[in-house]
């Protein structure tokens, strides 16, 4: 599969409505919410008045990933809100097993978000339970950063344990992504790409969305 996630996180915030129709116009497959709590990362984003409205709005499947401590506390809100695809963090969850269940339970496709240093053995006993693995190509919490060129080495690692096991996990892969690296990420097994800056940076985001979509 082949998906891109545009990241709000580097819309313009002052015209939400005009990006998120930009989106709806454009090949983008999936819309990713970044959510910080300035606890597990060093930034704040945004909350629930925003996801609400963006919700209304968009005509993709909303991917929410959470970069805050104590996720469980929100998952039934993140529900309510309309989200399709949630996230938590490998390192936010003493109790990842039952989080994943909470989430599926809701109706949500649970997704395990992993940071740059936590490797994807740590998910070999809980795989049966995530439909999407969230690769961190970079230290979370804060668009435009450099992709760290280990993440394609991770990335074929875990196709091959989803592989080896049967499942249908996609993969996603989030942080310095462009059309440069795209290919290389979708030849070595990511499934969906999450670009911020790349998208909401260039003179044409419609453009930049295919030229990730349809790099190979
Ligand atoms: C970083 C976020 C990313 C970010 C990506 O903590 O998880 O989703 O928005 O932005 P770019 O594509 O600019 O690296
Ligand atoms: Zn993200």
């Amino acid at each position: 599969m082949q998906l891109v996630s545009p990241s709000v996180l580097s819309a313009n915030f002052l015209n939400l409505e005009a990006d998120i129709a930009t989106l709806n116009a454009s090949h983008a497959d999936w819309l990713h919410l970044d959510i910080m709590d300035g606890v597990f990362v060093p930034n704040i984003s945004f909350g629930f008045p925003v996801v609400e409205a963006i919700a209304r709005q968009s005509q993709r499947p909303l991917d929410a990933h959470l970069m805050i401590v104590e996720p469980d506390r929100y998952v039934e809100r993140f529900a309510k809100a309309g989200v399709a695809w949630l996230s938590v963090h490998y390192e936010a969850c003493p109790h990842l097993h039952r989080t994943l269940g909470h989430i599926r339970a809701l109706g949500m496709k649970a997704g395990v978000a992993l940071n740059p240093h936590t490797p994807v053995a740590a998910l070999a006993d809980v795989l049966e339970m995530a439909d999407l693995v969230l690769i961190m190509s970079v230290n979370p919490g804060f668009g435009g950063q450099r992709f760290i060129a280990q993440t394609l080495n991770k990335v074929r690692q875990l196709h091959q344990l989803i592989d080896t096991a049967g499942f249908g996990t996609l993969i996603e892969v989030d942080g310095g992504v462009d059309a440069s690296n795209a290919a290389d990420l979708y030849r070595a097994g990511a499934d969906v790409l999450v670009a911020g800056s790349a998208v909401f940076g260039a003179s044409s985001p419609e453009q930049a969305i295919d030229s990730i979509k349809f790099a190979l």
